[in-house]
């Protein structure tokens, strides 16, 4: 039984990567790829998302306009980091579709209402998109089967300022209203991403198939390899959104621990900081007792604040072995589709 998804993207080189996956990997159906700005413009990342799809032979792929600006703050993007384009080095061809007319949010909305329980959505941008669609139909909170995000640095340094991480600081007031919507969330934290490492070794056996995937995932990346020996001093890039979307089938890879977080939404300075608090025994979801047993002791050095727990994070992650896997199915994607 393929897994329905829904990949809230901002294309970007990671994000294209996380749709690939998602292709070639029989758990997912995917049902579409909802666009936001981000790493690149909105009407950018929706013209990459089209390419992508167009070069995977996968035209028939819903694609949906989304929200193009942050709720409240400017839109700041990653050139530096993606490109100009939103996809390094990669030149595609211009899609042989149109995007689906349906606005990302309305998307969003329908898909999880028309199949309660069933749909996993995986947000890997910031989110915007997400949140919009919980303000306007917040049925979809108890719909929707799980969300995937990837975003937040929890116990590390962030990616883009020293506290916080790009998708939760480009729109930090959406990141605030996603956490505290009740929904069902998985949080992939830059934390545990930034360890999952493509190396051009795993580039160069791709390019052993004569393929435009192959030559997509080696102009793309070679820009991002070439970005994080700059700025990170790593001979490697950090793939983190398709990690998001193989725990939709691969949930075994990670380890998870039952959290409350929020966002910094208000002071500049700590601005999109995703603030972590363990309360108790994180090893299982929130009980009642667990949280208003007041004559519980606290855990090891734990805060006396103690909010319900509202996200699963994740805190390890088997990341050679997903980038094994990862690999093999690129290759598998490559030989589907040929010059
Ligand atoms: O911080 C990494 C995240 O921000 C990834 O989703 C990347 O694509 C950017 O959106
Ligand atoms: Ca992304």
């Amino acid at each position: 039984m393929r897994n329905p998804v829904i990949l809230d993207t901002d294309p970007g080189i990671d994000d294209a990567l996380a749709i690939l996956l998602a292709l070639i990997s029989p758990e997912v159906e995917l049902r579409g790829v909802t666009v936001t700005g981000g790493n690149c413009s909105m009407l950018a990342g929706l013209a990459n998302a089209r390419s992508v799809l167009s070069m995977a032979r996968r035209s028939d792929i819903p694609v949906c306009a989304g929200v193009s600006t942050p709720l409240l703050r400017p839109l700041y993007t990653a050139a530096e980091t993606h490109g100009a384009s939103g996809l390094g080095y990669a030149v595609l061809p211009d899609a042989t579709h149109a995007h689906t007319a349906t606005h990302a949010v309305d998307f969003i909305i329908e898909e999880i209402m028309a199949h309660p329980g069933q749909v996993s959505l995986v947000p890997v941008a910031p989110l915007t998109n997400i949140a919009m669609a919980v303000r306007k139909e917040p049925r979809i909170v108890a719909a929707v089967k799980e969300v995937i995000i990837m975003g937040g640095a929890v116990r590390v340094d962030g990616n883009t300022t020293s506290l916080a991480e790009f998708n939760f600081y480009v729109d930090p007031h959406a990141a605030h209203i996603v956490m505290q919507s009740g929904m069902p969330i998985t949080l992939v934290p830059w934390d545990i991403t930034r360890d999952v490492m493509l190396y051009q070794s795993h580039i160069e056996q791709l390019l052993a198939i004569q393929s435009p995937v192959s030559r997509f995932l080696a102009d793309a990346t070679r820009f991002y390899l070439e970005f994080h020996l700059s700025s990170f001093g790593v001979a490697g890039c950090a793939i983190n959104d398709p990690v998001a979307l193989a725990l939709t089938f691969w949930p075994d890879l990670a380890q998870y621990e039952y959290v409350h977080v929020d966002v910094e939404h208000v002071s500049e300075l700590s601005m999109g900081k995703s603030v972590i608090t363990y309360v108790g025994d994180t090893t299982h979801p929130p009980r009642d007792t667990d949280i208003t047993g007041f004559n519980r002791s606290l855990g090891k050095w734990q805060n006396v604040y103690r909010p319900v727990p509202n996200v699963r994070l994740v805190t390890g992650f088997d990341h050679e072995r997903f980038i094994a896997r990862f690999v093999e199915r690129m290759m598998q994607l490559a030989m589907q589709v040929p010059t």
